[in-house]
């Protein structure tokens, strides 16, 4: 293995040494299988391909102090693929058959997780595909259930330094009850038009709002937004997006700390009362936002003038960080150590 510069790692695909895989056929989930390839054999006519029966996950491991892995959550992602997969008429893999695949993949390549001292971590990608032939627009018989792992740095270059981000209201992720609130790959493809248009405008991602209205936020590209006013941490209840398992896990750690968390419709004219406000996510972690451009109105709501990170963002990017390797204890029972 080429040696791996972990301390300045992006948030890319390097190759690792092996993949699992289980497929779906007859009714059943067969046995978990190991690759060493990066490619899947495929039918022509298969689901994921014409009529997107995809869904994925994202989770991560990380390396502690005393050199063990632990990986963040892991049954709550198993939880939500099973709700994408309701979501899209896919076979529903088992909790239980998740977590052994993502146990096993992680142990497979574990000389893959960076080290403590490097701030990077391994993500792991569970994908489940209709790879079963269909031409009518129809669910398919046979599924795969993959899940790859490489090693990433932050999603957004900067890491924990914060990024700008616009909204644009001539583009949506979702519709109003549409896919918002499941992880599937349809989402993703409808965000790269407006992706790309705010990166060349030199913003990390957009905000996007609600749907039906456009009255409310909703959240960024690839993450969940919230705020921070006084002692609250607000963050947004919506029928489009995607229920954040770092946001989960920060509304916890917020109340935990004695603050107030309000998961409610935010209107957009409260963007001019907040305090702080950030993405969160898997990838992103907490990602603060220095300021927020509304493109369409003409209008700038800046959070971080001195261009750091704001006091509570910090705080709590430090406890999550610290229960995800170990540093702090696992009183919430969220991390599972790798034997
Ligand atoms: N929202 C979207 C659209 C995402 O793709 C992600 C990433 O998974 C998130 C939010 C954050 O979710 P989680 O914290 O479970 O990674
Ligand atoms: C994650 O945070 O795991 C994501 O899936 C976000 C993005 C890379 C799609």
């Amino acid at each position: 293995m080429k040696s791996i510069d972990w301390a300045n790692l992006s948030f890319g695909y390097l190759p690792t040494d092996y993949n699992v895989r289980i497929t779906y056929r007859d009714g059943e989930w067969g046995e978990l299988e190991v690759s060493d390839s990066e490619y899947i054999p495929m039918h022509m006519a298969a689901t994921c391909l014409h009529y997107g029966q995809e869904a994925f996950e994202g989770l991560k491991a990380f390396r502690g102090q005393d050199g063990k892995v632990r990986i963040f959550r892991m049954e709550e992602n198993a939880r939500r693929m099973l709700s994408s997969s309701r979501g899209i008429m896919m076979a529903e893999l088992p909790v239980e058959r998740f977590e052994e695949a993502i146990c096993k993949v992680v142990k497979l390549n574990e000389r893959f997780v960076p080290p403590y001292e490097s701030g990077a971590s391994l993500y792991i990608r569970p994908l489940l595909i209709g790879t079963g032939a269909q031409v009518g627009v129809k669910p398919a018989h046979e599924y795969l259930f993959l899940v790859f792992v490489t090693p990433v740095g932050p999603y957004f270059k900067a890491g924990f330094k914060p990024v700008p981000v616009c909204i644009m209201r001539g583009y949506d992720r979702a519709a109003p009850l549409g896919t918002g609130t499941i992880k599937v790959g349809g989402n993703y493809a409808a965000s790269l038009v407006a992706g790309d248009k705010a990166r060349n405008l030199g913003y990390t991602a957009v905000l996007y709002l609600d749907p039906k209205e456009k009255k409310y936020l909703d959240e960024c590209g690839p993450a969940n937004f919230f705020a921070i006013r006084g002692n609250s941490y607000i963050t947004p209840a919506s029928q489009s997006i995607l229920p954040s398992i770092t946001n989960k896990s920060l509304m916890q750690l917020a109340e935990d700390m004695g603050m107030t968390v309000e998961r409610r419709a935010i209107p957009i004219e409260e963007l001019g009362t907040f305090e702080e406000a950030a993405e969160c996510g898997t990838a992103a972690v907490i990602t603060p936002i220095s300021q927020i451009d509304d493109l369409d109105e003409n209008k700038s709501y800046i959070y971080t003038p001195d261009g750091k990170p704001g006091a509570v963002c910090e705080k709590l990017y430090n406890k999550l960080r610290a229960i995800q390797t170990g540093d702090e204890p696992d009183v919430y029972g969220w991390v599972t150590v790798l034997d």
